[in-house]
């Protein structure tokens, strides 16, 4: 089989002209990332896009071992967004590491790995078999929108002591590389200020804000939920205002935090609003689902409108809105 060429960014000016970003335990050449589960495990993105255009790539969230997912279907369109319950589909870390990681660095893309676990101990083995690749991760990004199924049944991200468990566990095995960890946030709570700060005290080099919002969808000839799973997880363009809402609150409350903006971007006045609103780095989900180019698109955007607004580096509009 033909290898298929490693595209570049033909209009890659518009963004290096505004510089690196640095923030959340990283340097990375602009703030557009993927969105976990939105751009494949590996190189999926790459006949259309260059990867290496990216402020980096954020896998899809992995486990300790393969993992079958929910019966399908798992996606259904709602007004103005999506509806998923993939749950978590995935080749296990190590095989990734084997498979998924090298096709992105041989696009030269950089990359976020993600984890998720049922258990605490399952983020632990997670983050050991990432130990010996963290010098070609930029960041884990913890995803913690996973259900306990252990001891007190609860999201972990809806509980600031479980959620202080697992950060524990994965800063005391990945801390030392000095590798960036990201604690990814659910908003179907009442308490994320104390999550953050749990967070933020058990080695949290940033908060990704927000995963799916909770929802259902129902077939009224069937009387039944359209999704395999009963309920899911709602993304798009629905959603970002309660992101960019979440983000505000949360950089109101913690002034220094690094923030990681996620949540129905479409363009790049919502990366920009974001940004205003609080976060230094913003990735693209639901919006890969319409166009796979749309991150690329997204930061072209971005960076024309940032010369719009008078800025002339990423950070001129951090925060602007407080
Ligand atoms: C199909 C699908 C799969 C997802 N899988 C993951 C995942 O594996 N890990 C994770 O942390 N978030 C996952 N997410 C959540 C997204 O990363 C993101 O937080 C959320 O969709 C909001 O952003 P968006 O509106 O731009 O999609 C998934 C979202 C979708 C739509």
């Amino acid at each position: 089989m033909k290898d298929e060429p490693v595209l570049r960014d033909k209009n890659e000016s518009l963004w290096r002209s505004l510089g690196d970003v640095t923030t959340a335990g990283v340097t990375l050449k602009n703030p557009i990332l993927t969105a976990s589960g939105t751009a494949g495990h590996g190189a999926e993105l790459a006949p259309y896009f260059a990867l290496s255009s990216l402020g980096a790539v954020v896998v899809k969230s992995l486990y300790p071992t393969s993992w079958p997912g929910n019966p399908p279907p798992r996606v259904q369109n709602t007004p103005s967004g999506m509806l998923n319950a993939v749950g978590l589909q995935g080749p296990g870390v190590e095989a990734w590491v084997q498979h998924d990681l090298p096709a992105l660095l041989a696009v030269d893309a950089t990359v976020v790995a993600s984890i998720w676990g049922h258990t605490v101990q399952h983020y632990a083995t997670a983050a050991e078999q990432l130990v010996d690749s963290t010098s070609k991760l930029v960041a884990v990004e913890v995803n913690l929108s996973c259900p306990n199924l252990e001891g007190r049944a609860a999201m972990f991200a809806h509980d600031a002591e479980l959620s202080a468990d697992v950060m524990r566990v994965v800063t005391e095995r990945l801390g030392s590389s000095g590798i960036a960890i990201w604690a990814k946030l659910s908003p179907n709570t009442d308490r994320i200020l104390q999550i953050v700060e749990s967070v933020q005290n058990y080695g949290a080099t940033g908060v990704t804000l927000i995963n799916t919002l909770l929802g259902m969808q129902l077939d009224i000839s069937t009387r039944r939920p359209t999704l395999g799973n009963g309920g899911g997880g709602l993304s798009g363009r629905a959603i970002h205002p309660v992101a960019v809402r979440t983000i505000f609150d949360v950089r109101q409350a913690f002034s220094q935090l690094p923030i990681i903006g996620v949540g129905g971007v479409a363009n790049g006045s919502d990366v920009v609003e974001m940004m205003m609103a609080g976060a230094s780095l913003v990735q693209i989900g639901t919006a890969t689902f319409a166009d796979p180019r749309a991150p690329q698109k997204i930061l072209h955007e971005a960076s024309r409108l940032m010369g719009t607004l008078g800025a002339s580096k990423w950070g001129d509009v951090l925060n602007a809105a407080h």
